[in-house]
């Protein structure tokens, strides 16, 4: 089956990344030229998604401005003859079919996932974690979206990571098929170094079962108090097995200060109108470190 719907989960508060987010949604602080989030709805898009619902919360309207038409300034660059940049902002607005709702309480990933359950109904979804921006010459949701089809079962992006993230994250029971795709056993959210199967976690994407919705409904409350999306897809991986794929593309964490830095840099080492000027400043720069 195609996977046409995707979700976007971008309620969370943002607090590793303060005082940046304060104001300002960290799904928007930017990569070069464009926000964080319209990366990831772009990876949806090339992916042959049609239908994207964001998960917003309190004070994040913005995004729905950028995905919208900007009638003065359209008509400002439509006045100045500049039609490039016309035809960058209105393929922004016609990207896909973009729908928000809001997450009213900040309850976790699980809970924001569940705010999707009308718009899903009973097909298999996408989810790609608002802040989590992978850059690569496929789409890594695309990667997932074929594993799907070809397994038959629920999907996660996995990629290996040291010990200090892997409790941070998660930790995933594998064993590999071939040299992307591993099969999915079980799962922990968050789990001390002796309580963890390995070290691959679950990077943000996934491609998920609509049953996902009545697990999460009847899953408790897990760690900080949190409804977290990964005890539910545990009930999925024990139940059924899921398939892990370790995507090709390189993922950016724009919820952490050094993960923004670094997705700037290297993005922009590729950016045609600055990668040149970036170059020579860094090349520069190393020589006074
Ligand atoms: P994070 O774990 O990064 O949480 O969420 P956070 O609250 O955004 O950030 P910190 O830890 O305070 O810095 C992973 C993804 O899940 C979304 C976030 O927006 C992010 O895309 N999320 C998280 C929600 O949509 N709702 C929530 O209640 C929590």
């Amino acid at each position: 089956m195609k996977i046409k719907k995707a979700i976007i989960p971008a309620a969370g508060l943002g607090t590793r990344v303060l005082p940046a987010s304060k104001a300002m949604p960290k799904e928007m602080l930017p990569i070069v030229d464009k926000p964080a989030i319209q990366y990831i709805v772009e990876e949806a898009v090339n992916a042959g998604i049609t239908d994207i619902l964001i998960i917003t919360n309190r004070g994040k309207g913005i995004i729905e401005d950028h995905f919208d038409h900007s009638i003065e300034l359209e008509a400002m660059l439509e006045r100045r003859g500049n039609t490039e940049m016309l035809e960058t902002l209105n393929k922004v607005a016609n990207l896909a079919n973009i729908y928000f709702i809001r997450q009213k309480e900040t309850k976790g990933l699980g809970d924001a996932v569940l705010r999707a359950k009308k718009f899903v109904g009973d097909e298999p979804f996408a989810v790609l974690y608002g802040d989590d921006v992978i850059v690569g010459e496929i789409p890594a949701i695309g990667e997932l979206c074929e594993a799907y089809e070809k397994y038959g079962k629920s999907v996660v992006g996995i990629k290996e990571v040291p010990d200090e993230l892997v409790v941070k994250y998660c930790s995933l029971k594998t064993e590999r098929i071939d040299d992307k795709n591993f099969a999915v056993s079980d799962m922990i959210e968050k789990p001390s170094l002796d309580k963890k199967f390995s070290n691959y976690s679950i990077l943000g994407r996934c491609v998920l079962d609509s049953e996902i919705f009545s697990i999460l409904e009847r899953t408790p409350l897990g760690v900080g108090g949190e409804l977290q999306l990964t005890d539910a897809m545990r009930e999925l991986a024990v139940k059924y097995g899921m398939i892990g794929v370790d995507f090709s593309g390189i993922r950016y964490d724009m919820g952490n200060k050094f993960g923004m830095l670094r997705a700037n840099i290297e993005v922009g080492l590729n950016h045609p109108e600055i990668k040149e000027e970036l170059k020579n400043y860094l090349k520069e720069l190393v020589k006074t470190l």
